[in-house]
């Protein structure tokens, strides 16, 4: 290809410098607030069992084939796919994963931020000492009261969409990698003092076995699509926000080698948010199917019985706004990149238009826990029954865009891009890392996704009764 060594909107410093950025996207609300509670929701261990299996056998290699294309477009995901399926004398079509990337990252933020909202909120509440010597029932109600409001909600959603957007405006290379560097270790330094706290409580094996040990007859179909709409979710994949942040990635660097720390990193916060969180849940008899406030309940209840609970809760929720923040900028990059590039604006321009629109569609999320939480849209199919906007948008995104962005990638990077390219793009110096990659990118990665879609519309059981 014509050599492009740089995206016109600069370059990672270093290698650590883009593991640190890609595990700031990464780890977020996704393995803090969403893991604990959709592991809660679908019975617990066969689920976190096929989690993992979703991250390990579709997780890694699509994320080794996002960076891949990433770092070779150097652009934005709509440009790049568009170059790149021209360099292979492919059709015009694949610009859609990087158009399906940015509604998708629209529709995303729109709700991540008022859940980082809560979070900001959750930080005062802490400071103030609310959560000293606090129980289940109250802790039920502090959330409850909180989330009933509307105008607070949507206050401190407005905030967080505020400073998401100042750092995208000023271009997510400054300040972002330094800032990773100490905040990442902390929040694990501190989930490690929550498991610790944990351990001395009376439900921790409860816990543990609820999380770890696998219950097959909970898979359904709903769970599987679940677990791997959650496996794209939480890596940031299938919407081009690893693709972005690969195009600004240096030439020589080991792109296996990256991707294995970041899902690493990503997979260990997760768990450990797990272990922290469903002790609680039985020891103070919480209902594990909770939902989104799970860990807004549960929390709470650890911080206020530890010494120093007021400022290690506190300290808590601000690492979590800040884990959502790195996350929420890699939502909206690709969006903004493509201003750039095609519309010709000013960065600063560009992020204030993408930031308006999702700050205005986040109203349907805000409204969702108190004024609408009586619209449900969809209430006449069986599996929306109980929906609200915000449970439509998680699932639209979640369930089916990301796993469909990244299906495409895998096809796209396993059997039109030629090998030559990917070999050359990739360099993977484990004996037989590259066969194993392209079996897994050509044939597991997209087969499963396409057999989890299979299962949960019951199309499997339909084919069995006939067969
Ligand atoms: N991975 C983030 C999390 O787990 O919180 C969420 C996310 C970020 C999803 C970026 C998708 C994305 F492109």
């Amino acid at each position: 290809m014509a050599e492009r060594k740089q995206s016109i909107h600069g370059q990672w410093s270093s290698r650590l410098a883009f593991i640190m950025a890609a595990t700031g996207s990464a780890v977020g609300l996704g393995n803090i607030w969403k893991f604990p509670y959709i592991a809660g929701e679908n019975g617990g261990g066969a689920f976190v069992l096929f989690y993992l299996l979703c991250i390990v056998l579709i997780g890694v290699p699509i994320m080794m084939a996002e960076v891949m294309l990433g770092r070779r477009g150097r652009q934005s995901p709509i440009n790049t796919m568009r170059e790149l399926a021209h360099e292979e004398s492919r059709h015009g079509f694949w610009q859609i994963v990087g158009w399906g990337g940015v509604l998708a990252g629209f529709l995303i933020l729109s709700y991540y931020s008022v859940i980082a909202g809560w979070a900001l909120a959750y930080v005062l509440k802490a400071f103030s000492g609310a959560f000293t010597g606090i129980g289940g029932e109250q802790s039920k109600a502090l959330f409850g009261g909180f989330t009933n409001d509307a105008y607070a909600v949507g206050f401190w959603h407005t905030v967080f969409m505020i400073i998401t957007m100042v750092v995208v405006a000023r271009g997510v290379r400054h300040g972002l990698e330094k800032a990773v560097r100490y905040l990442m270790p902390a929040l694990l330094i501190l989930l490690l003092v929550l498991v610790g706290y944990a351990m001395s409580t009376d439900g921790f094996v409860t816990g543990l076995k609820f999380l770890f040990a696998p219950d097959f007859s909970k898979l359904s179909g709903d769970a599987m699509l679940e677990a791997m709409g959650h496996a794209f979710f939480t890596l940031s994949l299938g919407m081009g926000a690893i693709m972005i942040y690969g195009s600004y990635l240096p030439k020589n660097v080991s792109i296996a080698k990256t991707t294995f720390y970041v899902a690493g990193a990503d997979t260990l916060v997760a768990l450990l948010a797990g272990m922290a969180i469903f002790p609680l849940v039985f020891t103070y008899g919480l209902e594990s199917s909770a939902g989104p406030s799970l860990i807004f309940q549960t929390l709470p209840i650890a911080f206020g019985n530890i010494p120093g609970g007021v400022f290690l809760a506190g300290l808590f929720f601000i690492l979590l706004v800040f884990a959502a923040w790195t996350s929420s900028i890699s939502l909206i990059e690709p969006a903004v990149a493509w201003l750039v590039e095609n519309r010709g604006m000013k960065r600063i321009t560009a992020s204030l238009w993408a930031g308006v629109v999702t700050w205005l569609l986040g109203f349907a999320t805000v409204f969702s826990f108190n004024i609408w939480s009586d619209v449900k849209p969809l209430s006449g199919l069986a599996t929306f029954e109980k929906s609200t906007l915000f449970d439509l948008l998680d699932y639209l995104t979640a369930n089916i865009m990301l796993p469909l962005g990244g299906f495409l990638i895998a096809i796209f990077a396993g059997w039109l891009m030629t090998r030559k390219s990917s070999k050359e793009e990739l360099k993977i110096k484990f004996p037989y890392g590259y066969p194993v990659w392209l079996f897994l990118v050509r044939f597991i990665a997209p087969g499963a996704v396409i057999a989890v879609f299979i299962v949960k519309t019951g199309l499997w059981t339909w084919a069995k009764n006939i067969f």
